[in-house]
């Protein structure tokens, strides 16, 4: 099965990420995470990477599809994946699907978590992550029990250095103009929409109700 988590920034692809390789134990692959980790380790792909997404945009196709295709070649990927972030545009879309055929993976499911952006705004200005763990929290929505720190393992909480608002309203806009027409890709095959504006637990049990429906549809074994 491969899955794409597909949605605005802050729909909460990452929430639902986690929910959803818990439950079927298939590796999440980030494209955001992976490119903050190239950063963090001072690569060259790092370097290309963060000045592009200190501004909001994209990075460019051609090294995150490699990338990815490193990603996806390593054996946990053999039994599906599930991509949040991933495809951004539809040079990427075109890229995946390829990529799928060749290496005969099924067609991807696409899960779309459709959230009106003024919401948006109020999550992202409320996110915050753990840099030791990555557990990610919102100050509304999902409070840690001190507000400063983690949970888990009590490190200061910090905010995303592309959570604010001017650079936000940048991501919004370059999703609009290059992610939103991934989904006239997809659309009539595999797509589902799904209304983000609800607590995680319902949004996921929409998830798991569309996933077991596929399952069934493609007479796969759930592995669910
Ligand atoms: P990336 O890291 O992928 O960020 P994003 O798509 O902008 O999404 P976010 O991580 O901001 O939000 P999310 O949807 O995961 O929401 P979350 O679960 O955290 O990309 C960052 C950058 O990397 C891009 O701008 C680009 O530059 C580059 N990049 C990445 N992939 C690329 C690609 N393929 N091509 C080119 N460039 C690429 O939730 C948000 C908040 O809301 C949290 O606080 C959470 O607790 C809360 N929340 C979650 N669900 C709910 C809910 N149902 N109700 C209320 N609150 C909720």
């Amino acid at each position: 099965m491969v899955l794409l988590l597909f949605g605005p920034p802050g729909s909460g692809k990452g929430t639902q990420s986690g929910l959803i390789t818990n439950w079927l134990h298939i590796p999440s692959i980030s494209t955001g995470e992976m490119l903050r980790r190239e950063i963090e380790e001072g690569t060259e792909l790092g370097r290309l990477a963060n000045g592009v997404m200190a501004m909001g945009g994209l990075v460019v196709d051609g090294l995150v599809n490699r990338m990815l295709l490193e990603r996806i070649s390593q054996p946990d990927c053999r039994a599906g994946f599930l991509l949040d972030g991933y495809p951004r545009t539809v040079k990427q879309a075109e890229f995946l699907d390829s990529t799928l055929a060749a290496r005969g993976l099924p067609s991807a499911i696409v899960l779309h978590l459709d959230v009106p952006f003024p919401l948006l705004i109020a999550r992202m200005n409320s996110r915050r992550q753990c840099p030791a763990c990555g557990r990610t929290y919102n100050l509304l929505s999902d409070p840690p029990r001190n507000p400063a720190v983690c949970d888990i393992d009590g490190t200061v909480l910090t905010a995303r250095a592309d959570d604010n608002e001017a650079v936000f309203r940048e991501r919004l806009r370059i999703y609009d103009e290059l992610t939103r027409p991934v989904l006239t890709h997809y659309r009539g095959r595999g797509y589902h929409r799904i209304d983000g504006d609800r607590p995680p637990k319902a949004v996921f049990e929409e998830i798991v109700s569309i996933l077991d429906a596929e399952a069934r549809d493609r007479e796969t074994q759930p592995a669910l």
